[in-house]
């Protein structure tokens, strides 16, 4: 198998789900971003948007829009996998939503290609990342949250995904299995 800093790269990123409360250098965060607005994305469109939150106060606005834990989501989770509610975000220092233009073609494909090179930018700088579901789609549906909206979602956008990130807390021993058997070869 060849073996290169890239690939390792790619292998040994985790999904992160306890952060030490360090914050993350500014240089840091823009370098990730970065290579997001390098994602391939559906007709070059580059019609995504990334909000990041470092406050508290962003944290706890969009915690209390989203309310306390959703009825059914601990059902989200995969078999076997524990996911309690990330009401602290697991502890991460920032947050980052990504919405994209719906009106372009593929928005969906161009916000988590940003996603995964946000995911694969933040390991290679020793930072951690994870995709918490309950914070993306949906988020500011109701009538109470809709005045929240505006601040962390363009006009006319649409939230796909929303990642914590930091510095790790804890490294895992083992990664969830792969499957095997996924290709056809022609
Ligand atoms: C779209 C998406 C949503 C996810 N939502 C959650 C989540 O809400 N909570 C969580 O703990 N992990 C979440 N994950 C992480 C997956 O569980 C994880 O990627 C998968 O188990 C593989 O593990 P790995 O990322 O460590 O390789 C999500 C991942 C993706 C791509």
């Amino acid at each position: 198998m060849i073996r290169n800093e890239v690939l390792r790269n790619m292998k040994t990123r985790f999904s992160c789900r306890k952060y030490k409360p360090d914050p993350v250098e500014k240089e840091k965060l823009e370098a990730v971003l970065d290579a997001a607005r390098y994602a391939a994305n559906g007709h070059n469109a580059q019609a995504w948007h990334f909000t990041v939150i470092t406050t508290e106060e962003g944290k706890r606005e969009l915690r209390d829009a989203v309310g306390p834990e959703p009825e059914g989501f601990r059902k989200l989770a995969p078999e076997g996998a524990v996911w309690p509610f990330p009401s602290d975000f697991f502890g991460a220092p920032v947050v980052i939503m990504i919405s994209y233009d719906p009106k372009t073609p593929w928005p969906d494909a161009g916000a988590f290609l940003a996603a995964g090179n946000i995911m694969n930018a933040a390991q290679s700088l020793g930072l951690s990342s994870c995709a918490l579901t309950v914070y993306s789609k949906d988020v500011f549906c109701t009538e109470e949250t809709a005045g929240s909206r505006a601040k962390f979602i363009p006009e006319g956008y649409e939230l796909y995904l929303t990642l914590v990130l930091g510095y790790p807390a804890v490294t895992p021993e083992t990664r969830p299995a792969r499957r095997e058997n996924t290709e056809t070869w022609l």
